[in-house]
């Protein structure tokens, strides 16, 4: 079986193709992505309708792409998915439209997939080193930061999770504070390297709460009072652009207030993953989402999990942002383990729920 998988939640327009049999994991055939991201840099966010309207451009030509490197054509394709949501509504509806146009004219099934499980499912992109269920999946995206136990494909409890601002969303808005472009996840991941952690005190919101839970609004306060503090003293600050005055300021500064941010992050990231192992008394942790890609939060998991015997799974590097590969592959782990029936209604549902509920419960 061949399913092809669209990605197109945010600013990522991502194609790709798996094939599957009864047996074993889904192969990855041949991906293809487009980054909008120097298009909304200008802005210093995602603009929704230029998003939506960059998605429209690039869909089919990365199809296109995907279909050549991999030589099968439209009609190979046994089950088109694309990604259900979460997401912004009208980048949403161009993937889920195109694969429904394309299910509707080739008479194929089409099934959507929630954007979380691709996340969630990423790891078993890499068959050599797949994780087993059952495993404490963190999921850390710009969106969401989540604790899951997961006891296999579709069985998903929710142990955690933020109870405002996503950790990706505590990097971004720290990075924006401190005038870097927009997404500054890794540009302020970059900074850090050089820069001591310890050398501001930040708040480590909810670390003792006792629950799985996440807070992360409090600290990009912390982060804007620390800047203006920081700018302040500067002679040419012009009080108009905070992250510029900010960018005015001894790289030395701006590497230790980065480092300490990161520190932040990741400590309490670390901290509850361990706390959710603990109370699971599972002894595999899976990370999930673009937050994963921080080189910090991987040592530092590694570190503490290696010590209590805990292995730790990561996607590679390039699936850990959003991409079409992990779409198509959730779509066919769903279909293989027989909790979905790809459909030929093409009727489409843009606004899911997750953790996922009983098979083809996707509403409202
Ligand atoms: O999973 P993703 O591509 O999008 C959502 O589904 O939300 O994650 C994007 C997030 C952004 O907040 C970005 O700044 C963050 O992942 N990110 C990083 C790094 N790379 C991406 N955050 C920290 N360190 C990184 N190296
Ligand atoms: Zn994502």
């Amino acid at each position: 079986m061949l399913v092809l998988g669209i990605e197109s939640s945010c600013d990522e327009t991502g194609v790709a193709l798996v094939q599957w049999q009864e047996q074993g994991l889904p192969r990855l055939l041949a991906h293809a992505l487009h980054s909008q991201i120097d298009m909304h840099q200008a802005f210093g966010g995602v603009v929704p309708e230029l998003a939506s309207r960059d998605h429209i451009r690039r869909v089919v030509p990365l199809t296109q792409t995907v279909l050549e490197q991999s030589g099968q054509s439209l009609a190979d394709i046994d089950v088109f998915a694309y990604t259900q949501g979460p997401g912004l509504a009208g980048a949403l509806l161009v993937g889920a439209g195109v694969a429904c146009a394309l299910g509707a004219a080739l008479d194929k099934p089409v099934l959507g997939v929630h954007h979380l499980e691709g996340h969630l499912l990423s790891p078993f992109l890499n068959t050599d080193k797949a994780p087993e269920f059952p495993f404490v999946a963190l999921l850390v995206s710009g969106g969401h930061t989540q604790l899951m136990r997961v006891d296999g494909v579709g069985r998903y409890a929710l142990l955690g999770e933020s109870i405002d601002d996503a950790a990706g969303e505590a990097f971004d808005k720290s990075a924006k504070l401190m005038g870097l472009d927009y997404p500054g996840g890794a540009a302020l991941a970059r900074l850090a390297e050089q820069g001591n952690p310890n050398a501001f005190k930040l708040p480590r919101p909810l670390l003792h709460s006792g629950n799985l839970d996440f807070s992360f609004a409090g600290l990009k306060t912390a982060v804007l009072t620390q800047v203006q503090r920081m700018v302040a003293q500067h002679p040419h600050a012009s009080s108009v652009d905070l992250g510029a005055d900010f960018a005015l300021l001894p790289l030395s500064q701006r590497c230790d207030l980065a480092a300490s941010v990161q520190a932040a992050i990741v400590e309490v990231l670390v901290k509850k993953s361990l706390a959710a192992l603990q109370q699971t008394h599972l002894m595999r942790l899976v990370v999930a989402g673009g937050v994963g890609a921080n080189r910090s939060l991987r040592e530092q998991l590694t570190a503490a999990c290696g010590q209590r015997g805990i292995r730790v799974h990561y996607p590679a590097l390039q699936w850990c942002t959003d991409n079409g590969a992990m779409i198509a592959l959730a779509a066919a782990m769903r279909l293989q383990a027989g909790l979905e029936q790809a459909d030929k209604r093409y009727a489409f549902n843009v606004k899911p729920r997750w953790p996922l509920g009983d098979p083809g419960d996707n509403g409202p």
